[in-house]
């Protein structure tokens, strides 16, 4: 793909340049994957020097705009950190499918919140003490110990370790597929994606190895509820994973537990370690994803880090958030609806796992929200399934290496609904399957 004709990058200094190209992305003018001019070509064509645009290329590279030098060209990244579209795109009148969202019926209502005597103001501890102590003893039943750290959601907190311990242009493990939010964070945060296959029960001991080969700094890993093929880690697999990570004590961990109690699967961990790791617990999927906090224990240089850099930014998270989270916690009612709602997503998951399977179909979904189902053509299911009323996702933003698939939200699927969305998806796949081979 070529620069659209229609956008004409202009400047006079490197960035003039840069900003130009910044808003033809941000005007979806510029496309994902869309090659720039070389840089001897669009000096010419602006009568720079070539210095001039070779910064401006390296500028956007390191924001995550660019990709790619030399004889493959530059090219748009395939997500540059800007918000080119909005995140749900969902035509009117779909069932949407798509959105990744937990049942909002699964979801306590917020609690009212006791009326504090004074307004909190600058100076006060960051963490509010009860929310700590809860998650500490939350997370000493699991067996992880170190030390605490209230962050704003799960990627907030994997954002917050990551820069904390890393730099542009290291390598980070990442489950392929995986979560689109941490391939599109490495991207924005200059870091390089190195995938590592995974089955239903987790990364491949294997991949994890060859990846480290590589010379991987961070290994990021979600032991269930895997988004998007609800992968959990068994015991047997985290034992192996464990071997191979013991090996390489210098790599950080971080573990995104982001559905927690409500993923539909023990808690299995492949931490605590010596040194640089840290679990993340958010409350999205449990309380709401509105309540934007996740609790973090890791070793304490780390801790450490994420809590001082936090502190010159945002300052701390709202007490007003971390006293909702803790009267959540402490009411019965609301915790005990932990395993209803797990239970409502399996039953939901299983329900069309088993429906595709009826239909020759076979699809993940052992854990979590989402089913993911390989597909021969993920463009071709996603317009077939829109034709038929279902918006959902296409697999791509999601795959680095792996085959096609569509992901598939359950959470408010009704078991009458997975029997018409497989028999939809059944007729969609039908004519590609029956094709004759052409040779
Ligand atoms: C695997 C995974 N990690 C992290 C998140 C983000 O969670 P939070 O809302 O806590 O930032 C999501 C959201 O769906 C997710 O699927």
């Amino acid at each position: 793909m070529n620069v659209p004709v229609h956008y004409r990058i202009a400047g006079a200094s490197a960035s003039e340049i840069a900003a130009s190209i910044e808003a033809g992305v941000r005007a979806s003018r510029l496309t994902p994957g869309a090659r720039v001019p070389t840089v001897r070509e669009l000096a010419r064509r602006l009568r720079v020097s070539p210095a001039t645009v070779a910064a401006a290329y390296q500028r956007l590279r390191a924001r995550g705009l660019l990709a790619g030098q030399g004889r493959r060209g530059t090219r748009i990244t395939h997500r540059p950190p800007l918000p080119t579209r909005s995140p749900l795109d969902v035509p009117a009148g779909l069932r949407n499918l798509a959105d990744g969202n937990p049942d909002p019926r699964q979801l306590p209502p917020l609690p009212s919140l006791p009326r504090e005597r004074l307004p909190r103001l600058y100076g006060r501890g960051a963490q509010l003490p009860e929310l700590v102590d809860r998650a500490r003893r939350q997370f000493a039943a699991d067996g992880i110990g170190g030390d605490v750290a209230v962050v704003s959601g799960g990627l907030d907190g994997i954002e917050r370790v990551l820069a904390a311990e890393l730099g542009p242009g290291d390598r980070v493990a990442v489950e392929d597929p995986g979560f689109t939010g941490v391939l599109d964070l490495l991207l924005a945060l200059g870091l390089v994606a190195e995938p590592v296959r995974i089955d239903d029960e987790g990364p491949l001991p294997g991949d994890l190895e060859r990846a480290f080969g590589t010379g991987v700094s961070a290994f990021v890993v979600t032991p269930r509820a895997q988004n998007p093929t609800g992968a959990a880690i068994g015991e047997k697999r985290a034992r192996e994973l464990r071997s191979v990570l013991d090996r390489r004590p210098d790599v950080l961990v971080v573990e995104d537990d982001h559905a927690g109690p409500v993923s539909g699967a023990p808690v299995t961990t492949l931490c605590p370690r010596p040194e640089r790791w840290a679990v993340i617990r958010s409350v999205s999927k449990s309380l709401g994803p509105d309540l934007r906090l996740a609790v973090l224990a890791g070793d304490p240089a780390l801790v450490a880090r994420v809590e001082g850099r936090q502190r010159l930014g945002m300052g701390w998270v709202s007490h007003v958030l971390q006293r909702s989270v803790v009267a959540l916690w402490d009411d019965r009612r609301v915790t005990e609806r932990f395993t209803v709602a797990a239970s409502h997503y399996d039953g939901r998951r299983r329900a069309l796992v088993e429906a595709l399977e009826r239909r020759g179909i076979a699809a993940h979904g052992r854990s979590g929200l989402n089913v993911w189902v390989p597909v021969p053509e993920e463009a071709a299911a996603v317009t077939a399934l829109a034709e038929r009323g279902w918006a959902v996702r296409a697999g791509e933003p999601y795959r680095l290496r792996t085959p096609p698939a569509i992901r598939v939200t359950v959470s408010t699927l009704k078991p009458s609904e997975a029997e018409r969305f497989a028999a939809d998806l059944a007729a969609s796949l039908r004519p590609a399957r029956s094709a004759p081979t052409v040779r």
